[in-house]
């Protein structure tokens, strides 16, 4: 099942990755401040309905921004689960965030052994081409609790950053990020998820950021 994604096979993405992870754990301290109000109304909704040491799953975690927050931010002694497909990322994560588990696996082939009462897909949808993107949203449903939260962003700007830094690497140029618009993003999360609520980013970027809940 996790086979292409984004104009590239699997292995061209997890050494795609594997490269910028150095790069990603150079700056991820600079964006804490703004994530954490990202995290912060998702991390209180899972936090009173389903109260300390819930299980949240953080999919295509990187360099484990989220997961640090989540562990570190909260006195809610949130379990936190992390899987991402680049071996160099979650190295780095398991660096950052100590106190969460680490699944080096692609998400779609993970089988986690219990269920979550939230998860975090931050700039993980926009991974997968538009033909892969309703499994990734039925499996996020799966693994969640009935009642369970998710919490789901991505940028809706270009940012071909990444690609220039590979591309000093590596003569690799496409871009590896599919735009998700609100609408696209909505609809696409609503035959899985009630949609809860919608706010806006912070910082340069414009983003998507949606909370949902599966019912
Ligand atoms: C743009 S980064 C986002 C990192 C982090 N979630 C954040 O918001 O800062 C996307 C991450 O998703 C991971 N990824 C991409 N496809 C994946 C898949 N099929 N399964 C698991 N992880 C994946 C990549 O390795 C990368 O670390």
């Amino acid at each position: 099942m996790c086979g292409k994604q984004i104009n590239k096979s699997q292995k061209q993405l997890v050494e795609y990755y594997d490269l910028l992870a150095d790069d990603y754990n150079s700056r991820w301290v600079n964006f804490v401040d703004n994530q954490y109000k990202v995290i912060k109304p998702f991390a209180e909704k899972v936090h009173s309905n389903f109260g300390t040491g819930a299980r949240i799953a953080d999919l295509g975690c990187g360099v484990g921004l989220n997961s640090f927050i989540l562990t570190e931010h909260f006195k809610y002694d949130f379990n936190v689960s992390c899987v991402d497909v680049s071996k160099e990322m979650i190295k780095h994560a398991q660096q950052n965030s100590p106190k969460a588990k680490f699944y080096n696996n692609c998400f779609l082939e993970w089988e986690p052994e219990e269920k979550f009462h939230g998860l975090v897909a931050g700039s993980f949808l926009n991974q997968f081409d538009s033909s892969m993107a309703p499994y990734v949203v039925e499996k996020m449903s799966d693994i969640l609790e009935k009642g369970g939260y998710g919490l789901v962003y991505s940028s809706n700007t270009a940012d071909y950053d990444d690609d220039k830094k590979i591309k000093q690497k590596k003569d690799q140029t496409k871009p590896y990020v599919q735009m998700i618009d609100r609408l696209n993003m909505t609809n696409l999360l609503s035959q899985f998820f009630k949609v809860e609520e919608y706010y806006k980013g912070y910082g340069k970027r414009g983003w998507t950021i949606t909370i949902v809940r599966k019912e």
